[in-house]
């Protein structure tokens, strides 16, 4: 997070093969929903009375300038802050201070803005690290059951597979025992969503997972996530500077602006937004 306030990049970036603002899958029921969100760290006012909801199925953006409060309310999502004023509803369940390991086990996952990876140690046990929450649970549900060994490690060769499956669905099999700090910039943010996938989760929120990319690798990432609400069924919760980005793969945008909502509709309604225009596009979008 900067002060500045960063110009979108350029709208016309290509980013997946779906004409501009066209781009429409089924999606059904409200499974996530935030409610009049406020959010101030002392006189700091991140979040005034935000609300937006996130259909099942739905690859749903949100975004605004620098400081608009876009991570801040992905934190409050998934317990890392807890909101002074609203609820936060999964599945029309509202969840009220947990912590991110408890939202993580209701099945929202997290990639962060800053990589959150263990630099030394390799591909493999990065996305492994995602494991942990399922392997745990299983483990002493297992243990209950049957006290010897042996099923802890077949437990162990049965998350090996979950995690072989997203190396290859990645496409990072050539570097999985590399650590991960060796790799350029954009295979260590494929690693990030690996670790997050790694926890299957039913929506996964996605920090700028484009940041300092270049567009061969944007490109290659849209198309993971795309893949990813495609084949696993996966809701998609995306922040997004590269408009591009945002028209070709969302069905629908919100966009904050100093901590509140100005705007919220597909790509095309918000683009054409006289106060997200003022706000955040500028005259070229
Ligand atoms: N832990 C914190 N302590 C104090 N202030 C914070 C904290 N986290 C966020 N803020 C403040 O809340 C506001 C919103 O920040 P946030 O990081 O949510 O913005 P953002 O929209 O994600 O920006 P960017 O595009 O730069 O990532 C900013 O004024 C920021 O300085
Ligand atoms: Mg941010």
């Amino acid at each position: 997070m900067s002060a500045v306030h960063e110009p979108p990049a350029d709208a016309a970036a290509p980013a997946a093969a779906a004409p501009p603002g066209t781009r429409r899958r089924c999606t059904g029921e409200v499974l996530l929903e935030a409610k009049n969100i406020s959010l101030a760290f002392g006189g700091v006012r991140a979040l005034s009375d935000v609300g937006f909801d996130v259909r099942e199925h739905e690859v749903r953006a949100i975004i605004g300038p620098n400081g608009a409060g876009k991570s801040s309310l992905l934190n409050c999502i998934n317990g890392v802050y807890q909101p002074q004023q609203g609820t936060i509803a999964l599945r029309g369940r509202t969840y009220r201070g947990m912590n991110s390991r408890q939202v993580a086990e209701m099945g929202v996952a997290r990639t962060f803005q800053n990589l959150a990876l263990f630099k030394g140690m390799s591909v493999l046990d990065n996305i492994m690290s995602g494991r942990n929450l399922k392997m745990r649970t299983s483990l002493l549900r297992q243990a209950m059951r049957n006290p010897w060994f042996s099923v802890a490690e077949r437990e162990e060769s049965v998350h090996r597979e979950v995690v072989e499956h997203i190396i290859d669905f990645l496409e990072i099999q050539a570097h999985r025992k590399t650590p991960v700090g060796r790799l350029p910039y954009g295979l260590q943010k494929r690693v990030d969503l690996g670790r997050a996938l790694a926890m299957e989760p039913q929506v996964l929120l996605l920090d700028e997972p484009m940041a300092g990319m270049n567009v061969e690798e944007k490109q290659d990432m849209s198309r993971f996530i795309l893949d990813v609400n495609d084949e696993y069924g996966t809701t998609i919760v995306l922040i997004e500077h590269d408009m591009g980005v945002v028209m070709d793969l969302c069905d629908r945008v919100v966009v904050l602006d100093y901590g509140r909502r100005i705007a919220d509709g597909t790509p095309a309604e918000v683009q054409h937004d006289a106060a997200v225009i003022r706000a955040y596009l500028g005259t070229t979008a």
